[in-house]
This record gives structure tokens, sequence and C-alpha cells, in this order.
């Protein structure tokens, strides 16, 4: 099932070279399940045809406010009342100085201004960088985020026109995730997220390492299912290959001493500390300054223990709601109970290693003071959503939204 099933989406294209974008994020969409109509405006239509956009979203285009197709000539507002959010991608600084004004002098305009309170307005300028650095189009950007509406991007790089700097549209996939993103319950609304994920790297020398199998990738899910919930995310990540989630904020550590320290000098304000990443329980006691060489038929490499980053949050007299994971191989229930009473703490996520560590599917349980509670199964992503609701739901007041 697409993540926007059942969603109507009116998109606005206006008049930029990013138009050609535009096709793509339609394609996307329509990827995602959703009901897509385009609204072309007549500079918008000048880089790319309703045709192109006809075929893709399969649906008829809309250019003229006088369109006679909706009932009584109201497309305006027929077309704003039934999608369940608005984007307009590209914007051009034109359009957004309409905007900002209340201005209604065609369809794409005149149905933004009509659009029902409340409903999801989000807008991704597309200019030259001199236009966007312009005071009066960041009057205009500033006075769109007043109004409620949501200006993603623009980006830095390459333009079209040759030059370099802020300006470019936002990538099609970051419109994406943002649009699925405000349509999921706010249940972190004004909490804020600590979370450690991914392995821990211990050097031996400078070119060897222990480390572990951990991708990451069930606590990047959790940092975006938070950060989609509304909470403010803080994400501390050993080394993976994976993309930040959007809005999240991300500190690149490397040992469990610097994830350690990165953790405790962030805790201030913290609602909520989610410990996902596998730690290496050990580090080389005295890592080699120079590679080390293979003399002799064997070697011994001392070891010091690690400190449990997780069990000292918990166990400081302010901790914020702490939950801790544990993956194990047998004995999931006694291990995972064991665990969570030896480091205090109310919640813990216990996951069966066979059952999918490291692969798309994770099968999950909770265990709390009221007992197991089996997570249902599903995609990483769902499963990431139903914790994330799940630990909301046991937060000191409440979830929230
Ligand atoms: N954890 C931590 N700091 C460590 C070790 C673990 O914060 N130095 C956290 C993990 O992020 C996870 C939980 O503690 O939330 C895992 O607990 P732990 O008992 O360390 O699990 P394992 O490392 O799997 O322990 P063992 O090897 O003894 O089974």
């Amino acid at each position: 099932m697409g993540e926007l099933t059942g969603k109507r989406i009116v998109l606005g294209v206006t008049g930029g070279v990013a138009a050609y974008k535009a096709a793509e994020l339609v394609r996307a969409l329509v990827r995602e399940q959703a009901a897509v109509e385009v609204v072309l405006t007549a500079t918008g239509a000048r880089f790319v045809s309703a045709a192109t956009f006809q075929a893709l979203s399969g649906n008829p285009v809309w250019l003229d406010l006088w369109d006679d197709r909706a009932s009584g000539g109201m497309a305006h507002i027929e077309l704003g009342r039934r999608a369940d959010a608005i984007v307009v991608a590209p914007a051009s600084a034109d359009f957004l100085a309409k905007l900002a004004c209340g201005l209604a002098d065609d369809l794409l305009s005149t149905l933004c201004l009509a659009r029902p309170a409340g409903r999801v307005l989000m807008v991704a300028p597309a200019m030259n960088r001199e236009m966007w650095d312009n005071p009066a189009t960041r009057r205009n950007a500033a006075r769109l985020r007043e109004d409620g509406v949501a200006l993603l991007g623009p980006a830095d790089g390459e333009q079209a026109c040759g030059e370099t700097g802020p300006g470019r549209m936002a990538e099609p996939g970051e419109l994406i995730e943002a649009l699925i993103a405000t349509f999921q319950p706010r249940r972190l609304a004004g909490r804020r997220l600590l979370i450690t994920a991914g392995p821990t790297f211990e050097p031996i020398d400078p070119v060897r390492g222990l480390t572990n199998l951990s991708s990451g990738r069930m606590g990047y899910a959790l940092a975006r299912a938070a950060a989609e919930a509304g909470a403010a995310v803080t994400l501390v990540s050993g080394p993976v290959s994976l993309a930040t989630p959007g809005g999240v904020e991300r500190v690149d550590v490397l040992t469990a001493l610097q994830m350690r320290e990165a953790v405790l000098s962030r805790l201030a304000d913290i609602d909520l500390f989610i410990a996902v990443a596998a730690v290496c329980d050990f580090r080389a006691a005295e890592p080699s300054v120079a590679k080390v060489k293979k003399e002799g038929a064997s070697l011994s490499l001392p070891l010091a223990r690690n400190p449990d980053i997780l069990a000292e949050v918990a166990a400081r007299p302010d901790a914020p709601f702490c939950v801790g994971f544990a993956a194990e191989t047998e004995r999931l229930e006694e291990q995972a109970e064991a665990k969570r009473r030896a480091k205090g703490l109310p919640l813990l996520v216990g996951n069966l290693v066979q059952e999918g560590m490291g692969g798309e599917n994770s099968r999950l349980v909770l265990f709390d003071d009221g007992g197991m509670h089996p997570i249902a199964p599903g995609s990483k992503r769902e499963i990431a959503r139903r914790l994330i609701g799940e630990i909301a739901a046991r937060l000191p007041g409440g979830a929230h939204g």
C-alpha cells in the first residue's frame, strides 16, 4: 500500500526551469497512490506542457480560472476543498509574492487563497539565487512561514542559469517525505527526543577496528517516525551509510566513548531517550598508533569494557523517559526482561535476532511493568510508527495530538 493512499493532492506548477522536476514529483505521488490533480499556471505551461502532467497523473490538467468543467465554474473553490493538501512545486518568486500578499488573479493563486483553514499548503521555491536573496523574496518567504505555509528548500547547488547558490527546487523525494509526514498523527508534538543508532567502531590501530553488523536502519526509522510525529529529534549516529531523515539533527560519532559524550552533553531538556545503537561492549584497551604487524602465530588484544550509555542515562535523577533495545538469539522474554530491570528502564524493545536483524522486517516485543506486548509485524517504517505510538502513550503526560 502506498504511503499516500486515499489522499487527494493538488499540485500547482508555476513558471521555472524546475517545472521538469514537477513531472517527476507527479510520478512519485502516483507511486504512493495519491490522486493527483495538476494546476498549471500560464508561465508553468511554457516549461512543461499540460499533456505531460495529464499523462503522468491520469487526470485532466487545470489551467484556467474560468474552466467550466467544475460545477458552476467554481474550480478555485472545488479543487482546494476536495484536496487533502496543496503542493506548489516549483514556486517562482512571483508566485511567492502573490501568495504572501493574498493576490488571486489566476486559478492557482485563487485556489490557494480560497483553501479551507488548516488545509496543508506546501511550497517549494525555485529561482535564481539573486532572486531568492532579494530582501523582497526573503520578506515574502518569512511572511508565508508566519501564515503557516510549509516552505521546503530551496536547496543549494548548481543552477540552470549557470550560477551556484541557493535557489534549486527541493528534490521530489524530499517533498514526498515531508508530505507523508504532514498526514501522521502528531503524538510527540512539543517533545524532545535524543536517540542513538548504528554500530560503534572501536579502533585497534589506524586501519582496523572492532565493530558489529548493525545497519542503523531501525534507529533511523524511529528517528524519522518521531520527527513525523512532531518531536524535535537529535540522532547520535555511529558509522552507517544512511541518509539523515528530514528535520532530524544528526551528530556523527565513531566510538562508544564519543557516543556517550555526545549523549550526555545533549541531555538538557530531553523528554525521551531511545537507545537503539548496537554499542560495542568492549574497546581495545590501548589502540596502537602505528599499524599492527603480523608477528608471531597469534595475537592477544587486551580489551577494556565500554560504559553503558543507556544505564548511565537511566540512573540519573533527572533521567528522561528511557527506552532500550535488546537483540537476543534465544530466550528473548527472560533476557529482555532481565536487561530492562538491570538498567532500570520503563520500557524495553526486544528483538529475536533470527527474525530479522539487518533485514527489512523485524519482529518486536515490548516489555514494561505490565508484561510483554508483541508489536504487529510490518515494514521497518510501519513498525517504527507503531513503536512511536506505543512510546508516546507511555510518556508522562500521555500522547499529544
Ligand atoms: N547500550 C548502551 N551502551 C552500551 C551498551 C548498550 O547504551 N555500552 C544500550 C543499547 O543501545 C540498547 C541496550 O543498551 O538499547 C542493549 O543492552 P545490552 O545489555 O548492552 O545489550 P547487548 O549489548 O546485546 O548485551 P549482551 O551483549 O550482554 O547481550
